[in-house]
């Protein structure tokens, strides 16, 4: 009787070993899937910055929506959960947004911008502004005679002043838009083909 109940025991141990890794594939797979987008060298980039992935996400839909090519605003050190706590005031991410001179470095910078004309900035709202990674991109490339739009992402407050707040920065800027938790990938296309770049 122990013996099999021994047997049964490691059958349920194997069991659930394999579930969590399913889970964990599938997590990961999330963004993994999304497959190439097909771009037309049409002078559109799509640059983000999503430590979460809400702004991934819809970053990758206005880029299929315009054959755009995508850049990610990938900080040099990577934001943990913890880092991104906004009801701890103590955390890096709230740190860095009550600091003006605060400019998280990046990992890579694009390297070569000379056939991009517009340039759709995608970034989480954090305490009503872009985060200062954004300003370390902005300030770090040279984007002069290139059309700028904002796209944000919030879980309420939307663009707000976040966008007039970087256009002192670079380029010429063009009104965008801010989206609210929830937004339909429908509605996000719609934007981005109501900006009739490249028509
Ligand atoms: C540090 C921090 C501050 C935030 N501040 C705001 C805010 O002021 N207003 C708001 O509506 N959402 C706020 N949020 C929520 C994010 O804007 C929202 O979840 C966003 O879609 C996250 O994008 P991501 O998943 O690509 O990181 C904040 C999130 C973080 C991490």
């Amino acid at each position: 009787m122990k013996k099999i109940l021994m047997v049964l025991l490691s059958l349920m141990l194997v069991c659930s070993i394999s579930l969590a890794e399913d889970a964990v594939s599938s997590a990961t797979l999330k963004i993994e899937k999304l497959p190439a987008v097909e771009t037309k060298d049409n002078g559109i980039l799509v640059v983000y910055f999503s430590p979460d992935d809400t702004v991934r996400a819809a970053a990758y839909t206005i880029a299929s929506a315009l054959s755009a090519e995508l850049f990610e605003i990938e900080p040099a050190e990577p934001y943990t959960e913890d880092d991104l706590n906004y009801r701890n005031r103590q955390s890096r991410s709230m740190i860095e947004m009550g600091n003006n001179q605060a400019r998280p470095e990046i990992a890579q910078l694009p390297e070569d911008l000379s056939g991009i004309n517009t340039v759709i900035l995608c970034y989480p709202i954090w305490g009503g502004q872009a985060p200062k990674i954004i300003l370390t991109f902005l300030e770090g490339v040279d984007l002069t005679g290139k059309t700028v739009i904002p796209f944000a992402t919030s879980n309420s407050s939307g663009i707000g002043s976040s966008d007039k707040a970087l256009q002192s920065l670079t380029g010429d800027w063009q009104a965008g838009t801010g989206i609210k938790k929830g937004t339909s990938e429908e509605d996000i296309r719609l934007w981005a083909e109501g900006l009739n770049l490249g028509k």
